[in-house]
This record gives C-alpha cells, sequence and structure tokens, in this order.
C-alpha cells in the first residue's frame, strides 16, 4: 500500500495547492490512502465544512486537525456527522467528533487514522501516550486493521521522537504536524515504523509558518498586536511524506518526502510501479 500525508494546509494558497495538484499526484504515484492536515485551512484558523468536502473530493480519504481545530464554531456542528474529519483524540470526553477512525484504502485494507496533541508548550488535554496506548490496544494491525497512521500534533521535537518510539512496531507511520516547517529526519525506526518529526505544511514559505511577514514582525519587534494575521498570498508549495506499506505486517518498507512548489528544495517519491 502507498501513502500519502501532506501537513497543514495553510489558507487559500494552500488549499489552492492541494486541490489542484492532489488528484495528478494520486494517479502518478498511486496512493491508495491519504491524509490532509486542515487545522489552518479556513484563512490560517480551522477549516469550515465547504473547504473539508473540497479536501475529499480533490482526494483526502482522511482529514485530521490540531489545536485550530475549533477556531470556525462550525466544526462543532460537522465534527460529528462527517467520520473523515478528526480532532485530536486527547481532547476531554464529550468533545465533539471523533479522535480516530478506521477507514478502507483503495487497496482494499483496512487503516486506522489517529490523530492525538502533545502536551508540551501546547493547552494541556489529557496524556497523549495513553490514548494512543488505549487505541492501539482496541484496534492493532492484524486484529481490527491493516495499517495505522497517527498524526501527532505537537510543538516539541522530543516529544515528537518520544512517541515514535513508543509506538515502534505497533503503527505504521508516526508524523509530525503542527510546526509547518518540514524536518530532514524521515526514516523507518528499528521496529518497522516510519517516522518524520514535523512534515511541513502545504502554504506560502515566503512567510512565518504561513502567515505573512508583516504583522509577526511589528508584533516581535513592538510586542504590540497592531493587525490580524493574515496567510501568505503567494504561491504555495506542498510539504508531506509517503510511505510503502507492506500489505503482510503493516509496517513502513520505503519512506520518501514530497515537496513541491517554490521556497523548499523539490523532491517526489520514487517507488517504482
Ligand atoms: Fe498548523
Ligand atoms: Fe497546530
Amino acid at each position: 500500500m502507498r501513502l500519502l500525508f501532506l501537513g497543514d494546509v495553510v489558507g487559500r494558497s494552500g488549499r489552492t495547492a492541494v486541490n489542484t495538484q492532489l488528484p495528478g499526484l494520486i494517479s502518478k504515484h498511486g496512493f491508495d490512502f491519504v491524509v490532509v492536515n486542515g487545522e489552518n485551512a479556513a484563512g490560517g484558523f480551522g477549516i469550515t465544512e465547504e473547504i473539508l468536502r473540497d479536501l475529499l473530493a480533490a482526494g483526502a480519504d482522511c482529514v485530521t486537525t490540531g489545536n485550530h481545530v475549533w477556531d470556525q464554531r462550525e466544526a462543532l456542528t460537522f465534527a460529528d456527522r462527517n467520520d473523515r474529519f478528526l480532532r485530536p483524540i486527547n481532547y476531554p470526553t464529550g468533545t465533539p467528533g471523533r479522535g480516530a477512525n478506521v477507514y478502507t484504502a483503495k487497496n482494499g485494507a483496512r487503516v486506522l487514522v489517529l490523530n492525538v496533541m502533545g502536551l508540551l508548550f501546547m493547552r494541556a488535554l489529557d496524556d497523549p501516550f495513553q490514548a494512543v496506548s488505549r487505541e492501539l490496544s482496541a484496534c492493532a494491525i492484524g486484529n481490527g486493521c491493516d495499517a495505522i497512521v497517527i498524526d501527532f500534533h505537537a510543538e516539541a521535537s522530543s516529544e515528537k521522537q518520544t512517541m515514535g518510539y513508543f509506538v515502534d512496531g505497533r503503527a505504521s507511520l508516526v508524523i509530525g504536524t503542527h510546526t509547518h516547517v518540514p524536518t530532514a529526519d524521515w526514516k523507518i525506526l528499528a521496529g518497522g515504523t516510519a517516522y518524520m518529526t514535523d512534515v511541513g505544511m502545504c502554504g506560502d514559505y515566503d512567510s512565518v509558518i504561513g502567515m505573512e511577514k508583516d504583522e509577526p514582525l511589528r508584533r516581535s519587534t513592538t510586542k504590540i498586536p497592531s493587525g490580524r494575521l493574515e496567510p501568505g498570498g503567494g504561491q504555495a508549495a506542498l510539504s508531506g511524506l509517503a510511505v510503502e506499506i507492506d500489505d503482510q505486517s503493516g509496517l513502513a518498507r520505503r519512506v520518501a518526502p514530497l515537496r513541491i512548489g517554490p521556497g523548499l528544495p523539490p523532491a517526489e517519491p520514487d517507488f517504482g510501479s
């Protein structure tokens, strides 16, 4: 199975890049399953149902989120009725929506996608390691699903690396989101879990983590907020990770970054036909 994970989609330029390029990438590379993090898709803050539908129509099988999940209040409503939309699983009991779900990939494999948020330099939520542990006990590779993708939405690289080792051999992929800057450490851990500390964003890289530069510069130098943070309007680059997963073991065989567009060194997976 071939899987593609695309990082946080930021604003209109990010959406345009994903919606126009994803269908072609799916057919070119034969991706069986696509996960997109959409937490910044609506003007940098949250996601609307219409934007969610567009990402699904472009080929996403599941849209994950993070700390910005509720920035657009309508997400509180559609989170419950759209089972392809995930919010971090470690929100308090009773939070709308779901943090994990099993989907059927194009090749027939059952893929568990888990969205979970870190605690370091983030809002205090339930323990992410316990939450992941609970889910993996309830649905394991070979016993309930054929592959497992964990979107670990977290600030600290240390916490993300720790999660990678925590589930090594039990998940197909642990991928970091939230920092919007891709790291250069994509790899397969000793137990067979693909890992990357942060997948980066799908957005305008001539920016401060996707947002137009002027206001961040003013805020940092004067300490006075003087305007709204707006997404960068320049052409967006896509940043993602492709993983080839063994059909029998559900573990990673090959892993390669995908970077297309201005501001990032170009990279496309070459897994052959
Ligand atoms: Fe984000
Ligand atoms: Fe985030």
